[in-house]
């Protein structure tokens, strides 16, 4: 059972590092395949919390191999930050592997998302401000800078020569700001050089040696399918492909050795940034959730928004994905509620419509059909077997999972690693 692939199927935040680490201590590696510093992963052990955002969850784990493939752009920055505060803390990071075709986020990455952003004024994104948009930007446009320029500092001159060329007239004439000297992003990326040549590799090779000799490859999707370029509520969505299919071309391995689809997701929904959110609550019953969940960005601060679980959109992932199983996060968060409701469909210019619409103007408008379960009191937190779930919630897992359209394999109840419900093992 060599490679899993584990995405988000609402709008992020879902609990993917959780899940990644529950596998992490059977699988030999764990691949980031998109995505950058816009993630943000806290993971527990015991009582240390580790808040991460570029690297791979799995680098946690001892015996894991974590790689950054293809797909991401990273921020040297952040990672050497990253790596850093993880040394510090006594974790081996050294087994961490770096696609050489990864393209890098540079400072004029950074400042373009911002000023884009405000350019765009109420119909802003709402990004991390991360330079993740501009990046993937450059890298369609055939303008970006990658890993493997890095080592030729002709070459890299000449891109980063190429690059700005263009944006400083953008950031002097049409946004009103600094030009960027040459020589300050050259010598920026030059200075991590020596330090990131002994992590560089053919990632694609490894990964496919590794599957060749049966060892369990783990996919991280960053961000999640409400915000994939393709298949998410465009344009408010991230720039990389956050689907399954994203974890065979953002790695280098064939679509055929991905053999099981995790997906994750809420008992509820979260939302950062602007874009349509049909379940969202406002006022007391949204403070309550976003309290209760503690709903709030680890790579912002921002607080999310909040909203019931909505089961046309995990359905519309099962599609997309292929999703083989689900991993329901946070159902101890609901505890309390004297009756929970849940989207079954929307309605949409007066009518029903039991799957998300093909049109992103309906799925803004569209107004959720609830369905009320009743809920419980009990704390679940410390519970291990479904069967010791008090019964309502027992059914409220069984509803989601007959609306959702795939088996809930294991259910979260509690922010530790250890705090899950296994139905069915998701490596066998
Ligand atoms: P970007 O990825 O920084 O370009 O942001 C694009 C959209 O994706 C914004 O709405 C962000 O809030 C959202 N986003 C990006 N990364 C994450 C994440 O890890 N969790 C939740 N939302 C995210």
């Amino acid at each position: 059972m060599p490679g899993i692939v584990i995405v988000g199927v609402q709008w992020g935040d879902e609990g993917k590092g959780k899940a990644t680490d529950l596998l992490g201590e059977r699988t030999e590696w764990v691949v980031k395949f998109n995505g950058g510093n816009n993630a943000g992963h806290t993971v527990v052990i015991g009582d240390e919390k580790y808040a991460l955002h570029l690297l791979p969850s799995g680098i946690l784990s001892p015996g894991v191999n974590p790689v950054i493939g293809n797909g991401v752009v990273v921020d040297l920055g952040v990672l050497f930050e990253e790596l850093e505060a993880l040394d510090s803390r006594g974790i081996d990071t050294s087994r961490l592997r770096i696609s050489s075709s990864a393209h890098v986020i540079t400072h004029y990455h950074r400042t373009l998302d911002k000023v884009q952003e405000r350019f765009l004024g109420k119909r802003q994104i709402g990004t991390t401000g991360r330079g993740i948009g501009p990046a993937y930007a450059d890298k369609i446009n055939r303008m970006g800078i990658r890993i493997q320029d890095l080592f030729d500092e002709s070459i890299l001159r000449q891109k980063v020569e190429g690059a700005l060329d263009q944006k400083n007239h953008l950031l002097t004439k049409l946004f009103n700001r600094r030009a960027i000297e040459v020589d300050e992003i050259v010598e920026d990326l030059l200075s991590y050089v020596e330090r990131i040549r002994p992590m560089v590799a053919d990632t694609s090779l490894v990964l496919n040696e590794a599957l060749d000799r049966g060892e369990v490859v783990v996919f991280e999707g960053g961000q999640a399918t409400m915000l994939d370029i393709d298949h998410g509520t465009y344009p408010f969505v991230t720039s990389s492909t956050a689907t399954a299919a994203g974890a065979a071309s953002g790695s280098g391995v064939g679509p055929n050795r991905l053999d099981r689809i995790v997906g994750i997701v809420k008992a509820y929904t979260t939302r950062v940034g602007a874009g349509p959110f049909p379940t969202e609550l406002e006022g007391e019953e949204a403070d309550w959730l976003r309290e209760q969940g503690h709903e709030y960005g680890v790579t912002t601060g921002r607080a999310r928004r909040v909203g019931w679980y909505d089961a046309p959109i995990t359905r519309y992932a099962t599609r997309i994905n292929g999703v083989t199983d689900l991993v329901m996060t946070k159902l101890d968060t609901l505890t309390g509620l004297e009756r929970i409701p849940v989207c079954v469909a929307y309605e949409v210019n007066g009518e029903r419509v039991d799957e998300v619409p093909i049109n992103q103007s309906d799925f803004h408008h569209a107004k959720p059909i609830l369905e009320e379960h009743p809920g419980w009191t009990e704390d679940i937190t410390g519970v291990r077997d479904f069967a010791d779930l008090p019964q309502t919630a027992q059914d409220y897992v069984l509803a989601l999972e007959e609306m959702s359209g795939t088996r809930i394999s294991v259910i979260g109840v509690g922010p530790g690693r250890e705090q899950v419900i296994v139905r069915h093992d998701l490596v066998d």
